[in-house]
């Protein structure tokens, strides 16, 4: 595979003129980062996934905090603060240094570790989500520290390496360090923007429960001839389960699914409505020939306001090439469910494991494995520090209009931030649509890393002036 260095591939207008070598250095910093395999899903990277936290954390003591790398039973966690000067408000930066894994690699069109920058655009794994992101903010503290010698708040810094699993040790993290911890605000740079160029406040997260089934039958694999017909195959049963959890309309058909929760607003339907980001934008991004889903709501409602069951994998029998004629001993499906606040993940688990019991026919056992799980989160954008936070989206994008958006994705801890710290966040994000976060060629605009940067220092000066 060829690719060009990042330095040759820049162009001239691509960088902030204001300060040119140091923006190169924030670039060329957060190249180095985006370097580290720091997949934390994979076992085999575990040792990458130290090195990288240490690397950060070097990094955050080089802009002027302290900063030092905490282990917990899984990869550690980086923590790090300014001196605090009491009376001054405390906003805590969260963000993650651990990265997707980047099967399927051969489809990238430069090697997913050695990041390069095309036409002003970087390409890496964990380009977008999330080191481009929280480096922005780290670049932006150094730029601050490096002008005017301190940070005009109290600052924390938490950047931890397992939110791509579920943020499985940071609650214990959390209610451990629960003094160290204390601030007035959360940010956080790890969701989109709708658009490039128009900042967006996400006030709104979809909650996650995952879950894996599985279905045996006859005690080895069979020949379907001599048997078929007279056994139940494992594999129609999963295709089965997996057809149950839908209506005809669209609607998760799980018992239970949507009781009690929490409705769309109208101010939101309304203000979405409006948004430059609709049904067009989704379906060109997606490249489906139609969009799809529950009835009754636009494509950004179901995607930001309406639960869903989701089929991420499923599997068994033969896979190779050719055919085989077997009825295979067993089957499984992966599955994980988006909720909405109001919901409860692991009510939502137990619904979906009596669903699954009850329409699985006999002749077959069933296994369920219940997954990680993550609650929504939701926060009033037109609130103190909502306020503040879009003050600071228009310091860093001059004259443009705000998006207030939900989004689909989850980040299970935010609302974990509110129920242990007692404190909102404000998500600030900087991914574009087509990011291709999780996917081969995932990318980041320099664009956008520099407007994160500003954003930081924009939002530092907002919280330091009071955010009334
Ligand atoms: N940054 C994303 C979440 C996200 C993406 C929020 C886009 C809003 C818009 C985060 O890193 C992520 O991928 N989270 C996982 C959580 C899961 C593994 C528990 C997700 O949403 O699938
Ligand atoms: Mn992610």
């Amino acid at each position: 595979m060829t690719f060009k260095t990042a330095h040759a591939n820049l162009r001239d207008g691509d960088l902030v003129q204001r300060n040119p070598a140091m923006v190169d250095q924030d670039l060329s910093l957060l190249l180095d980062f985006l370097r580290f395999p720091s997949v934390s899903t994979d076992p085999s990277r575990k040792g990458a996934v130290a090195e990288c936290a240490q690397w950060l954390a070097a990094q955050i003591r080089d802009a002027g905090l302290s900063a030092e790398v905490i282990p917990t039973p899984g990869h550690p966690v980086v923590l790090a603060r300014n001196a605090h000067v009491s009376g001054r408000p405390t906003v805590l930066i969260y963000g993650h240094y651990d990265v997707q894994p980047e099967d399927p690699v051969n489809q990238w069109d430069s090697p997913p570790f050695e990041p390069v920058v095309r036409d002003g655009v970087i390409y890496a794994r964990g380009a977008t989500d999330n080191k481009g992101q929280i480096f922005a903010h780290v670049r932006g503290l150094a730029a601050t520290i490096r002008e005017q010698g301190e940070l005009p708040v109290n600052v924390i810094v938490l950047v931890e390496g397992e939110e791509e699993i579920g943020s499985c040790n940071l609650e214990a993290f959390l209610c451990a360090h629960r003094d160290a911890l204390k601030c007035d605000v959360i940010a956080v740079s790890d969701t989109g923007m709708i658009a490039p160029g128009v900042p967006t406040l996400t006030y709104g997260l979809r909650g996650i429960a995952a879950l894996e089934f599985r279905v045996k039958g006859p005690a080895v694999d069979l020949h379907s001839g001599i048997y078929g017909g007279a056994v139940r195959n494992p594999a129609v049963v999963v295709a089965q389960l997996i057809a149950s959890l839908h209506r005809a309309d669209g609607g998760v058909a799980v018992e239970g699914f949507y009781d009690e929760i929490q409705q769309l607003q109208e101010w939101e339907r309304t203000a979405w409505a409006q948004l430059p980001f609709g049904d067009a934008e989704l379906k060109a991004v997606t490249g489906v020939p139609q969009l799809a889903g529950e009835l009754g709501y636009s494509g950004v409602e179901r995607v930001w306001g309406r639960p869903t069951a989701e089929v991420n994998g499923f599997g068994g029998g033969f896979q190779g090439e050719g055919s085989k004629t077997v009825i295979p001993k067993e089957a499984f499906a992966k599955l994980t469910f988006r909720l909405v606040p109001n919901q409860s993940p692991s009510r939502v688990l137990e619904l979906v494991a009596s669903h699954l019991r009850k329409h699985c026919p006999d002749g077959v056992t069933l296994e369920i494995l219940p997954g990680h799980v993550g609650e929504s989160y939701v926060a009033d954008p037109h609130a103190k520090y909502g306020l503040a936070a879009q003050k600071a989206l228009g310091d860093a994008f001059p004259g443009k209009r705000i998006a207030l958006i939900r989004e689909g994705g989850s980040i299970p801890i935010i609302n974990t931030f509110k129920r242990v710290l007692g404190v909102e966040t404000m998500l600030l994000g900087l991914a574009l649509p087509d990011c291709r976060a999780h996917a081969p060629n995932e990318n980041f605009p320099v664009a956008n890393f520099q407007a994160g940067i500003a954003l930081n220092r924009a939002l530092l000066k907002r919280l330091a002036v009071g955010a009334d």
